[in-house]
């Protein structure tokens, strides 16, 4: 990592559960030696709202980086960040002009109409910036619509309650609205400033083994961070609702499968979780699916819990192969 950098520090434009902004100085500290050369190719499979990916990135500059997240919705910001910001601006200061002026009541109902055509949209095989679909389908939306789900999108996370994305059994989001005073619904500076992080950086779709083959291709220039959904603390404590699948105990142990064939072909791996220890002393759930690898236990404050009686200090868990 760069002392001297002169980078510009670039902050995720969405707040996701999750987001490992807080847990940032646990990971750096944990990062391999010479992660910042000019060789290292980084990967983020499960990549969310991008603490880690913009933090490292904006620091190291790596060669190229690939990012995945199984949310469709989350691709397409990404992707209209990179690729139209320019309109993305334009319609996120439409909604800024739209929504701001208004008294509560009626940013309410504002929120609620715009929360309705987000899902209204959802449900089609839309919205990856007009590219193939995984399946190799031609999308059926075309970039401008995609480019105003994206913003939809932003805009909710800027508006809703908590700056959380959660989803229900059908896919639709249905966080309530928030009661911001001032949200800063078009931050023009940063959209283009992670259009310009973005430029070295594939954005995918999809489960986390998509990026295998090619994890796998780079050996020992690939630096792998994992932060999958957390196994639940407790079984009420449950959120993993980032998509209408869950990431139950059985991907869990794909993902230590996936974790272990990448290590054999030469990767750096890193993956964080939450500590199933916190509530089950004798749960040895991660040191038994990752016996052999570096397992420390770290200090974190969680936030995502609603309860604010439940946000306390609690153990994170982080797995190494180096
Ligand atoms: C803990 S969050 C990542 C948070 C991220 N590190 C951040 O700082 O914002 C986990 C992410 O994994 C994604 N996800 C869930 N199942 C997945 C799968 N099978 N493959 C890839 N991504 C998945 C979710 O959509 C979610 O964005």
């Amino acid at each position: 990592m760069r002392e001297d950098s002169v980078h510009e520090k670039i902050k995720p434009f969405l707040k996701w559960a999750g987001g490992k902004g807080q847990l940032l100085p646990a990971i750096v500290k944990r990062l391999p030696d010479g992660i910042a050369d000019a060789k290292t190719v980084y990967f983020e499979p499960f990549v969310g709202g991008g603490a880690v990916y913009s933090y490292l990135n904006s620091e190291c500059r790596f060669s190229k980086c690939h990012i995945c997240d199984i949310n469709r919705d989350l691709y397409t910001a990404y992707y209209a960040v990179k690729h139209r910001p320019a309109e993305l601006i334009a319609i996120l200061e439409e909604f800024a002009g739209e929504y701001l002026p208004l008294d509560a009541e009626r940013r309410k109902e504002c929120y609620l109409r715009h929360r309705d055509s987000f899902n209204a949209a959802k449900g089609t095989d839309g919205f990856c910036g007009g590219g193939k679909s995984l399946r190799g389908k031609k999308r059926s939306h075309s970039p401008s619509q995609s480019v105003y789900h994206a913003a939809e999108l932003i805009f909710l996370n800027r508006t809703c309650f908590n700056g959380l994305y959660r989803v229900n059994s059908e896919g639709l989001f249905n966080v309530p609205h928030g009661r911001y005073k001032n949200p800063r619904i078009a931050n023009r500076d940063l959209i283009l400033a992670y259009g310009r992080l973005l430029s070295n950086t594939e954005i995918h779709c999809g489960d986390f083994t998509l990026l295998e083959e090619a994890i796998k291709e780079q050996g020992e220039r690939a630096f792998v961070y994992l932060d999958p959904p957390y196994r639940p603390i407790s079984r009420t404590a449950s959120f993993n609702s980032y998509a209408a699948d869950t990431f139950d105990d059985g991907s869990q142990k794909r993902l230590a499968e996936f974790f272990r064939r990448c290590s054999d072909a030469g990767a750096r791996l890193m993956l964080s979780n939450s500590d199933p220890k916190n509530t089950d002393p004798g749960d040895s759930f991660f040191d038994d699916l990752y016996d052999g690898f570096v397992i420390e236990r770290v200090r974190a404050s969680r936030r995502i819990n609603s309860d604010a009686g439940k946000r306390g200090e609690i153990n994170e868990i982080i797995i190494r192969n180096y």
